[in-house]
């Protein structure tokens, strides 16, 4: 059941280049040049008509839509608000009828994403759900469903579930894009073709896994993680920062670089350590300073970074290099180094990743 690996949180890591590649293959069409199809799921021009897009969603569905609302500002050029359903089902929201909401959840049960999904409904929203299980809760109230063709997700921590949710918002985001006039023929053409090499870009990332695995020593001696980054490496993040502490039961949190001096610096000493992801080519020269100041208080330093690049060689401990594609598609390849790195240190310290202590795969209660 395992197919050969010793935990399905390895074997669903594993899974990813085809859970990739089945949530994008139905949905691209090439007819002379490449496009997005999103007809069979009934997204036509009348959902580009929105006003705003708003996200909700919880754990590692939020940090999804987090990426979702940086790609949507990037392709299309719309307001995003995004929200954690938690949070969101208790405030007093401000509808626009010519709202849509993205429901993001693998499981498509989890009870607060349902209540925000169906105060949305109330309101009038039009709703799209994002979701792994075909027939769920999610997917029958929704007014359109788009499933992350991940397969079953049996492992506590999340992994194909969020690269194929990123698949989707992408889709999304880069099709608003096209009804909305803000990308043009070849510009959409380049993010199809970006798109449809993820798959063997992961590939190529799992392959090189060992090298991952190696840096798990780096946290001998050290009690807390932290993960920083900006834009959409901030978001990834956060993901990274989750996916180490349910697992490895590690101190982890995440912050936007920029927020270093804002507070997490004091946190900082010889017991820490930092993972730095730097996929954003014009902010290198931040990240670097930023990295230099953790180090300077006697942190241990790891960098995700791009395969062409060495701006961080003299700064970092240790740099893990990932193939590169646009800048604005690197969460689903960055966060891949990030799910080995807390699966491997979670064997180091000879825990079973697959069954977290206190967490349940599927939150139906509050
Ligand atoms: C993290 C994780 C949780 C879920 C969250 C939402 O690895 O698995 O944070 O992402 O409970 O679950 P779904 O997506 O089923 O709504």
């Amino acid at each position: 059941e395992k197919g050969g690996f010793e935990h399905f949180m390895l074997k669903e890591i594993h899974e990813q280049p085809k859970a990739l590649t089945d949530t994008l293959r139905a949905r691209i069409k090439n007819e002379g040049k490449k496009a997005i199809n999103l007809e069979e799921i009934g997204f036509d021009a009348s959902w580009a008509e929105a006003n705003r897009v708003v996200i909700t969603a919880c754990g590692t569905a939020w940090h999804a839509g987090v990426i979702g609302k940086y790609a949507f500002e990037h392709f299309a050029r719309i307001p995003v608000d995004v929200d954690i359903a938690s949070e969101y089902r208790y405030r007093n929201p401000i509808y626009n009828p010519k709202d849509i909401f993205i429901i993001i959840s693998q499981s498509g049960e989890t009870a607060d994403t349902l209540a925000a999904m169906r105060m949305a409904k109330k309101s009038g929203a039009r709703i799209i759900a994002i979701t792994n299980v075909v027939g769920s809760t999610l997917a029958r109230e929704a007014d359109l469903v788009m499933y992350t063709w991940a397969g079953p997700e049996i492992a506590v921590a999340s992994t194909k579930a969020f690269t194929t949710q990123l698949m989707c918002l992408y889709l999304i985001a880069i099709q608003f894009g096209v009804l909305r006039g803000t990308l043009n023929d070849a510009e959409l053409g380049a993010a199809v073709e970006a798109l449809e090499n993820i798959p063997a870009e992961a590939e190529k990332i799992l392959s090189d896994k060992e090298n991952i695995q190696r840096f798990a020593y780096l946290q001998t001696n050290k009690t807390k993680v932290f993960y920083m980054g900006r834009l959409f490496d901030y978001a990834v993040s956060l993901e990274s920062a989750l996916k180490l502490k349910e697992i490895s039961y590690t101190h982890s949190e995440a912050f936007a670089a920029g927020e270093l001096k804002h507070g997490p610096i004091a946190l900082v000493d010889e017991s820490t350590l930092l993972v730095a992801i730097c996929t954003q080519d014009n902010l290198f020269d931040k990240m670097d300073s930023n990295i230099k100041e953790v180090k300077a208080r006697g942190a241990s330093t790891l960098v995700i970074t791009w395969d062409d690049v060495s701006y961080f060689d003299k700064t970092a401990d240790e740099v893990f290099r990932i193939p590169r594609t646009m800048a604005s598609l690197s969460p689903m390849l960055a966060v891949i180094p990030a799910q080995l790195y807390a699966y491997y240190v979670s064997i180091l310290k000879g825990l079973d990743p697959d069954k977290p202590r206190n967490l349940a795969k599927s939150v139906t209660v509050e």
